[in-house]
């Protein structure tokens, strides 16, 4: 028996899809357990880039059942239409399993997300638009319609009526937009429903058999440590909780079951959407130099939003985050991405505490405030000036880059095991 827990380290985007895709070929199980079409992987295989939003990653592989499990929200016309675009790819998603207790987007959660965002004016949070925020408030004020829900379509209807009552009260009357139809909803989903069916399932009760019966199971996160509702640098953080703890009430697993938690921490970082960011180079008012090395590693580092499309911000690795990351979920091992990234700059900057008037925080601090006004306290290491996405085997990174990682491992105090070096699959190195 083994599940294993694949997080991001960081504000998401850490590259989560490779570790998961790589790892899939160890496990029978690749689990989402919270989120939704928010979140973007990419994964490359040969001459197929598929970018998912919701169906695990573990989709590309045959022996791999992909679970939707009970944390996620779920837009169910975005799910159809990806796995549409899989059997366009020559994929088969048939083994895909869907929780009923996830929760569904409905029309006025996306309406709704796009309305607030505008009405907070320069206050924005930055969201994706998808929904998700609204879907999880429902979920909260226990208003939400579930999975389960949409095969009683009378139940569906009462409590679509009686949610909707409310939502186009909001709608009308605070943000002067027309009401929704509740049958015209009802309609479009009973027609989701009905494509979705076959793909529904306990899978509570799959996971827990599936452990009991020595298989392994793969638990992905989507987003990241910082962007967690309760761990994250709340406001600006997602509706959900990405961090490990999430795995298991988002899959329903006790943790006795829990084997790894892998860290997925690229190797420096980024972040879509607004929250403050110690480490961030090219802010508003930064330095041209600043803004020189913030525009080459987003160009070189693809640093563009798999869902939005959003430029993302970029900064320097912070081993505050790091560290926080260590603690929230329990890391055992990390996986780092992106190291080839760093092979343009002759210096590299890391972030080893925080400055706030006179203190410094080795930890993450404890007030929003200090967050928000923290200034990094860097050291410096060497480039190693030259390209890696060719190298084959850790030992033969160049020692500038080795010493790098070590110095990473070291801030952060979780082993690093595997080191990415480019997209692909293959350019990912394993050290011993
Ligand atoms: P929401 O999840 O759409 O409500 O957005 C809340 C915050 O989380 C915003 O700052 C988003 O940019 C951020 N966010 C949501 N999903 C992702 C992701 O997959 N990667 C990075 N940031 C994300």
């Amino acid at each position: 028996m083994s599940a294993i827990i694949v997080v991001g380290t960081q504000w998401g985007d850490e590259g989560k899809g490779k570790a998961t895709d790589l790892l899939a070929d160890r496990v029978d199980y690749v689990v989402r357990y919270q989120g939704g079409n928010n979140a973007g992987h990419t994964v490359i295989v040969g001459d197929v880039t598929l970018k998912l939003h919701l169906v695990p990653s573990g989709v590309m592989y045959e022996h791999v059942t992909p679970v939707i499990a009970d944390g996620v929200v779920i837009d169910p016309g975005v799910l159809l239409t990806e796995l549409d675009q899989l059997v366009d790819q020559g994929l088969d998603p048939s083994k895909l399993r869907i929780s009923g207790n996830a929760h569904v987007i409905m029309p006025y959660h996306l309406e709704l997300d796009r309305l607030t965002e505008r009405h907070l004016g320069r206050q924005k949070l930055g969201t994706t638009k998808r929904g998700i925020g609204p879907a999880y408030a429902d979920k909260a004020s226990r208003v939400g319609l579930r999975v389960q829900d949409l095969y009683d379509m009378k139940i569906f209807r009462q409590k679509l009526d009686t949610v909707l009552k409310e939502r186009n009260a909001v709608l009308s009357r605070v943000y002067n937009r027309l009401p929704m139809k509740a049958a015209d909803i009802e309609t479009e989903y009973a027609v989701y429903a009905e494509r979705l069916a076959p793909y529904i399932a306990d899978t509570g009760t799959l996971l827990h058999d599936a452990l009991d019966q020595g298989q392994a199971v793969l638990l992905e996160g989507a987003q990241g440590t910082l962007l967690d509702l309760d761990h994250g640098t709340y406001p600006f953080v997602t509706s959900s909780n990405p961090v490990a703890g999430g795995a298991l009430t988002g899959a329903g697993l006790g943790p006795d079951r829990i084997t790894q938690v892998i860290g997925i921490t690229k190797a420096y970082v980024t972040r879509v959407g607004a929250g403050p960011f110690p480490t961030e180079l090219g802010a508003e008012g930064a330095s041209a130099a600043s803004h020189d090395i913030a525009e080459r590693m987003t160009e070189v580092g693809g640093e563009y939003g798999t869902t939005t499309g959003r430029r993302r911000r970029v900064g320097w690795f912070d081993a505050v985050l790091a560290r926080y990351a260590r603690r929230v979920n329990g890391l055992t091992e990390q996986f780092l991405t992106k190291l080839d990234v760093l092979s343009q700059f002759d210096v590299l900057r890391v972030c080893r505490a925080y400055r706030y008037q006179d203190s410094e925080f080795e930890h993450f601090p404890p007030h929003q405030s200090i967050i928000h006004r923290a200034a990094p306290i860097y050291e410096e290491l060497p480039g190693w000036g030259t390209e890696i996405t060719e190298v084959e085997h850790y030992a033969d990174l160049p020692k500038p880059a080795q010493a790098y990682v070590d110095r990473l491992e070291e801030l952060t105090q979780v082993p690093v095991r595997w080191v990415s070096v480019g997209p692909e699959r293959r350019q990912t190195l394993e050290r011993d």
